[in-house]
């Protein structure tokens, strides 16, 4: 966003995989930073970012390596505080005149122990006892430190574990602060950001204010048009939206007939009825059932929605006179740009859906209010907006939606069986208070009928597996560990509530090699 008034911390990443947690840990400090590549700071970078203090991330390369990636040197002149860990504590003790070695017994990987060896502001409060648990995951490290820096704390394999040049507010640590494993870290991360001075004014109140002013500056008297999807991301941007600009927005719901029980009415409702935003109720659900009509195939049935999905926006967005914008909730982990060291492009399991590239064919610009947020401060804006928190910690839902659910062909009576099932998955999920413990719980219909005896008589009806998964992003997940008893109490439940399901099992497989969805 052009006009940031906050404080503003760089992270400069060396391409490590967990960049993004060090960024999570700061902004729950409620302070702003960005991260990008070492490539692209440079000078004229650093002086229109003027950050008040610079972190050098992890990475997988090795100093020791010619050719290897530096940070700009005048990170060192700027006169403020910088903390690097792991690749960046050693980048930063090479360029500043200490040496680093690879080779036998200078690898680490795993839980260490740190034990302190002088007293340091960095590391108030940190130690619980003698000593304090950390991650380590390093090939190479420090032999020598650069002048000026003293050392505070050592584990077996990192002499220099915790080193500091008090004067000028240089640190640099051998561990991962930011991960999980070092059950303390966000502390050091606290005591950075005091120690160089930062007053905590990123929060979502203020945050608020200045998206508004951002949209208005941007935005103008134009029209914007909004795929409103009664997801977090797209409810969280038209509620902003429609505080900045009022009448100016106009959502457009589109109901492709693969939407869980009373979906479109509890997301029309609340949007159209309580909150008085312009929505347009795309109800398209014979186009989308018609076009998919004896299609089996995944990738067939994600294909064919997502060309409706945009032909159908598209044509409603047409009609909205003096559209000039179009809204997207693309969060910050969507936009920063990735340190590539492989180039290979990877490999496509599914081809997910959105309206990318819908803007330049209509000539709309876009309007994104929630680039510079994470998903959990979507939730917390959501929340300062007066949504609903119930609606703010609904599990994700995938944009083919129930299609994704129904594996094989789908049918009006398979959706109509699925809905019910699923409903009720969700509510004994809510009623034993687990909800919340969930990233994401659903239930499936399998493309087979079993044989079953209820009461006398024989049936023969579909079989349905049951969700639920813990995860972080999505990427990777783990299934949830449900007692006997529930999984007993909601098939029970299941089979007698919804006709149609004869038999109910439960996916224990994790991601991956699984996926979440069954397509
Ligand atoms: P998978 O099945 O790939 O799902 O493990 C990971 C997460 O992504 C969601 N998902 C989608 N979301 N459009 C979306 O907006 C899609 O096409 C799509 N496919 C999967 C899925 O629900 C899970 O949260």
């Amino acid at each position: 966003m052009e006009n940031i008034t906050h404080e503003r911390l760089l992270i400069i990443d060396f391409g490590s995989q967990v960049t993004q947690l060090i960024a999570r840990r700061l902004r729950e400090l409620n302070v702003y930073c960005e991260i990008h590549p070492y490539q692209n700071v440079t000078d004229t970078f650093l002086r229109g970012f003027a950050p008040k203090a610079v972190i050098l991330s992890g990475g997988p390369d090795s100093v020791t390596r010619e050719g290897s990636p530096r940070a700009p040197q005048s990170v060192f002149d700027m006169g403020i505080p910088v903390l690097g860990i792991c690749y960046g504590q050693q980048t930063m003790m090479e360029q500043l005149g200490g040496k680093v070695v690879s080779g036998e017994g200078t690898a680490e990987f795993g839980r260490a122990y740190v034990t302190p060896t002088g007293k340091l502001s960095l590391l108030d409060g940190w130690f619980a006892e003698d000593k304090e648990q950390v991650w380590m995951s390093h090939g190479d490290h420090v032999s020598e430190i650069a002048p000026g820096f003293a050392v505070y704390g050592t584990s077996p394999n990192a002499p220099y574990a915790v080193t500091a040049d008090v004067a000028r507010n240089f640190y640099a640590v051998q561990f991962h602060p930011e991960v999980h494993h070092t059950p303390n870290g966000s502390k050091l991360y606290e005591n950075f950001v005091r120690l160089a001075g930062f007053c905590g004014d990123w929060t979502m109140g203020a945050y608020r204010e200045q998206a508004i002013a951002a949209i208005k500056e941007q935005v103008g008297s134009a029209h914007v048009i909004c795929a409103l999807s009664g997801g977090v991301d797209s409810s969280v941007a038209a509620a902003l939206l429609h505080e900045a600009i009022g009448d100016q927005l106009t959502c457009v719901f589109v109901d492709h007939g693969l939407l869980r029980l009373n979906e479109a009415e509890e997301v029309v409702g609340m949007f159209r009825d309580h909150m008085n935003l312009k929505v347009i109720h795309a109800d398209e659900s014979d186009l989308f059932l018609g076009e998919l009509e004896g299609q089996s195939d995944p990738e067939t049935k994600r294909k064919i929605i997502g060309r409706l999905f945009i032909d159908v926006f598209q044509k409603y967005a047409d009609e909205i006179e003096d559209a000039a914008f179009l809204a997207q909730g693309t969060l910050y982990p969507d936009v920063i740009e990735s340190v590539s060291f492989s180039g290979s492009p990877s490999v496509t399991i599914k081809s997910h859906h959105n309206v990318g590239g819908l803007p330049e064919k209509m000539g709309l610009k876009l309007v994104e209010p929630l680039r510079e947020l994470f998903k959990d401060e979507v939730r917390a804006l959501g929340v300062e907006l007066g949504l609903p928190t119930s609606f703010i910690g609904r599990h994700p839902f995938p944009g083919p939606g129930l299609a994704i659910r129904c594996p094989g062909e789908i049918t009006r009576e398979k959706l109509e069986i699925l809905r019910k099932a699923d409903a009720v998955y969700i509510d004994q999920i809510r009623k034993h208070g687990l909800y919340d413990d969930i990233w994401q719980a659903f239930c499936a219909i399998l493309p087979v009928r079993t044989v079953g005896v209820m009461g006398d008589g024989r049936t023969y009806d579909f079989a349905c597996a049951l969700r639920a998964v813990t995860s972080v992003d999505g990427m990777t997940a783990d299934y949830y560990p449900f007692s006997h008893e529930f999984l007993g109490e909601t098939a029970t439940r299941i089979i007698n509530e919804v006709p149609g399901i004869n038999r109910v099992t439960y996916d224990i497989t994790s991601k991956p090699p699984g996926t979440i969805e069954w397509e």
